[in-house]
C-alpha cells in the first residue's frame, strides 16, 4: 500500500491515504442492498473529493465530485433529483476526459442510477453536477428561521439514503469511503462537515476544506452552512451553533469530555479525534445524528438542567455503534440503533446513575409496547424486510428498544464480567466494517457457543420474547403511586420530580380529565409555560384531547418553531382525529410547512390526508 500511497500523494487533490482502508475493503464481500443502485463487487468508490459553491439564493449546490474508485467496465452510482452535466474519467487523477454517462430510470424511493463507461485503466471518475433545491437532505433555512434572523442556514441530512440527493455516489452503507471537500460560501458564514473542522476557532472566510481520513459510509457525510460559531468544552469537545444558543448550549453540554471517557471505559479508545456537538435551529426534524466527529442536533433537548441529555449518549455511542461498526443494508439497521441504545444506557448509568439510566430505559420501554401493538407483524421483528419498501419504514422503536433489549437479555444471562469484554470485542473485531445481522449472528455463536437466550426468535420472531428482562423504574414506581393517589381524589405529592417523572405523570394520567383538572393541573405546575420540550409536548397532546383552551396559543407556538417530528407528528394526528380539529391541522400546517424540513413535512402532509 505505502507505495500506491506514494504515487497517489503526488497526484494534486490525492494527497492522503488513509492506512488499510484497501486491505479491509478488498476482503469485504459487498452485500446485496435492495437500497442502492450500485454494484462495488464490478466497480466501487474508494475516496471522494468535493468541490462545491453553495448558493442561497438559487438553493442550490453546484460543482464537482471525484470518486477514485476501483473496477472495471462500468461504474454505477446513486443519484435522485441531481442536474449531472458532465461525467469525465482519469487514469492518474489529473489528466481528465470526458466519459459516456447514462441515466436510468427513476425509482420513486431510490432515484436514478447514474451509469459512467470506464476506459481500461480508469482510476478516477469526475462528475459536474447541481442539486434541485427540493433535495431531501438538504434544508434550506430563511433567515427568520434561525435564532440570528440576519443570515439563512443550510444544513445535510444523509440517513437513510437522501446523501444521493445532494452527491452522486454510491449511497449504501455497506460501502465506506474516505473524502475531502472544498466548500465556498459567503465569506461571513461558517461551515462544518462530519471530518476534521481545523478552522474552528478562526474567522470565518466562506472558502473551507476538509479532510475524512476514516472510512464512513455515505450516509454520516454531512454538511452545515450558517452563522455558526463554537465554543470549546474540555480538551476534545466543543459546541457549533448560532450566537444567541452558545451559552445555553454550553452550559447544558458541560459534561460531554466526561461522557466521551466514560464510553471509553467501556467500550476502548474513542476512534474519531474529536467529538464535537452542532446545535441546529429548531426545524430541524430529527432528535440527533451522528455524524462522526459532529454530532447534530435538535435545540429541543436544551432544557437548562441536563435533563434530556441522553440523546447526547445516545449520538456518541454511535461513534462505536454505528460509525465503527455499520449495519450493511437498512434490514440490518437494530445492529446500528440496539447497540446504540444499550451502549447508552450504560454511559447514563456512569454518568448519571443506575436510577436515572433504568427509568429513561423503562420509559423507552413503554414506548415501544406502545408501538409495537400498532405495528403488523413483519415489522415487529428485528430483522425487518424492507424490499421494495422505503428503509424509512423500518424506522420504528422495534430496532431500537427491542435491539437493546435482546442485548440486555444476553448481559443478564451472562453477567457484564462477560459481556462487557464481548460487545468491546465485537466493536474492536469488526472496526470500520459493515456487517449483517447473520455476521453478528454467526460472531455471537462463535464467542458465547453456550448462551442459552433464543437469539433468533429475538431477531426473526415478532413480539417481545418471553426472556423480556424487566426493567423495574423505583422513580417511575412512586409517579404511579401518586397518580393512583390522585386519581382518588387526593393531594398531589410530586416530591423532587425530575423531568422523566413528569413526562411519565402526563402520560399516566386518566383517558379523560375534565376541563377543572386540567386548569388545576396547569395552576399547581405551569406545564403551558414549560421549558423543557419533552414535558410541554406531552402536555399539549393532553390539551388537544382536552380542548383545553388555554394551552391553545402555546400549541400553536410550539407547532410553529419546532421542526422535530418525534413531537409534531403526534400532535397534528392527535387533532386530526376529530373532523373540526383535522380542518384546524390542515390550517397550521399549511402557516408551517415553509418551516418544516421536506421529510416532516411530507410525513405530516400523509398524515393529514388520511
Ligand atoms: N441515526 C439516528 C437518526 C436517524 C435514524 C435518521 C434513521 C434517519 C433515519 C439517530 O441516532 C437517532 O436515533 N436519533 C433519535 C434520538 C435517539 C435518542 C433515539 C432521534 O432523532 O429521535
Ligand atoms: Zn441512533
Amino acid at each position: 500500500m505505502s507505495l500506491m500511497c506514494g504515487i497517489l500523494a503526488t497526484a494534486i487533490f490525492l494527497a492522503s491515504c488513509a492506512p488499510k482502508i484497501e486491505e479491509v475493503q478488498s476482503e469485504v464481500l459487498f452485500t446485496q442492498d435492495d437500497h442502492s443502485f450500485a454494484k462495488p463487487a464490478e466497480a466501487r468508490v474508494l475516496h471522494s473529493e468535493l468541490d462545491l459553491r453553495v448558493d442561497f439564493d438559487r438553493r442550490v449546490l453546484s460543482g464537482t465530485v471525484t470518486h477514485k474508485i476501483k473496477g472495471r467496465g462500468k461504474i454505477i452510482l446513486d443519484t435522485k433529483d441531481l442536474k449531472i452535466d458532465k461525467a469525465e474519467t482519469s487514469a492518474n487523477g489529473q489528466d481528465f476526459k470526458p466519459a459516456q454517462f447514462k441515466l436510468g430510470t427513476a425509482d420513486k424511493i431510490l432515484g436514478t442510477p447514474l451509469e459512467v463507461s470506464l476506459a481500461e485503466g480508469t482510476g478516477f471518475v469526475r462528475i459536474t453536477y447541481e442539486t434541485s433545491p427540493s433535495a431531501v437532505a438538504l434544508q434550506w433555512l430563511t433567515a427568520k428561521q434561525t435564532a440570528g434572523k440576519v443570515s439563512p442556514y443550510l444544513y445535510t441530512q444523509g440517513e437513510p439514503i437522501y446523501t444521493r440527493t445532494w452527491i452522486p455516489l454510491q449511497d449504501s452503507p455497506g460501502i465506506r469511503i474516505t473524502y475531502k471537500a472544498r466548500i465556498r460560501t459567503q465569506p461571513n458564514f461558517f461551515a462544518v462537515m462530519s471530518a476534521n473542522n481545523d478552522q474552528r476557532t478562526a474567522a470565518p472566510t466562506g472558502d473551507y476544506r476538509f479532510d475524512m481520513t476514516q472510512p464512513v459510509p455515505p450516509y454520516l457525510l454531512a454538511l452545515a452552512v450558517g452563522e455558526i460559531q463554537f465554543r470549546m468544552i474540555g480538551g476534545r469537545t466543543g459546541v457549533y451553533t448560532e450566537k444567541a444558543m452558545l451559552d445555553d448550549a454550553a452550559h447544558e453540554f458541560a459534561d460531554l469530555d466526561a461522557m466521551v471517557a466514560s464510553a471509553e471505559q467501556l467500550y476502548g479508545t474513542y476512534r474519531w479525534d474529536r467529538y464535537d456537538v452542532l446545535v441546529l435551529p429548531p426545524s430541524f426534524p430529527i432528535g440527533g445524528m451522528e455524524n462522526p466527529r459532529l454530532t447534530f442536533a435538535t435545540p429541543t433537548i436544551i432544557a437548562g438542567d441536563k435533563s434530556l441529555v441522553s440523546l447526547i449518549s445516545h449520538e456518541l455511542a454511535h461513534s462505536w455503534s454505528g460509525n465503527l461498526v455499520t449495519n450493511a443494508t437498512w434490514s440490518d439497521f437494530w445492529l446500528n440503533e440496539g447497540f446504540t441504545v444499550y451502549v447508552e444506557r450504560r454511559i447514563q448509568e456512569v454518568l448519571y446513575g443506575k436510577q436515572r439510566s433504568e427509568m429513561e430505559f423503562a420509559i423507552e420501554i413503554g414506548e415501544l409496547k406502545e408501538e409495537m401493538a400498532k405495528l403488523p407483524e413483519k415489522d415487529q421483528v428485528l430483522h425487518v424486510d424492507l424490499k421494495g419498501r422505503d428503509p424509512e419504514e423500518g424506522v420504528t422503536l422495534v430496532p431500537y428498544v427491542k435491539g437493546a433489549l435482546m442485548l440486555r437479555a444476553i448481559e443478564e444471562e451472562i453477567g457484564r464480567e462477560r459481556f462487557d469484554p464481548f460487545v468491546r470485542g465485537y466493536f474492536d473485531h469488526f472496526a470500520f466494517q459493515s456487517i449483517t445481522t447473520a455476521t453478528f449472528e454467526s460472531y455471537l455463536k462463535e464467542k458465547l457457543p453456550n448462551l442459552k437466550l433464543d437469539v433468533k426468535e429475538w431477531i426473526y420472531k415478532p413480539g417481545l420474547p418471553a426472556s423480556t428482562p424487566k426493567i423495574n423504574s423505583f422513580l417511575l414506581n412512586t409517579v404511579d403511586e401518586e397518580v393512583a393517589k390522585w386519581k382518588k381524589g387526593q393531594a398531589l405529592n410530586p416530591k423532587e420530580w425530575v423531568a422523566q417523572q413528569w413526562l411519565h405523570f402526563l402520560r399516566a394520567l386518566p383517558e379523560t380529565l375534565t376541563a377543572e383538572q386540567m386548569a388545576k393541573l396547569d395552576k399547581d405546575y405551569s406545564f403551558t409555560k414549560s421549558k423543557n420540550s419533552e414535558i410541554l409536548d406531552a402536555w399539549l397532546l393532553l390539551a388537544i384531547r382536552h380542548k383545553y383552551a388555554p394551552a391553545q396559543g402555546a400549541l400553536e407556538e410550539f407547532l410553529g418553531r419546532v421542526g422535530r417530528q418525534k413531537f409534531i407528528k403526534p400532535l397534528y394526528q392527535e387533532m386530526a382525529k376529530t373532523a373540526e380539529g383535522k380542518t384546524r391541522a390542515k390550517a397550521l400546517f399549511a402557516k408551517n410547512k415553509e418551516n418544516y424540513h421536506p421529510i416532516a413535512a411530507s410525513a405530516i402532509e400523509a398524515l393529514l390526508a388520511k
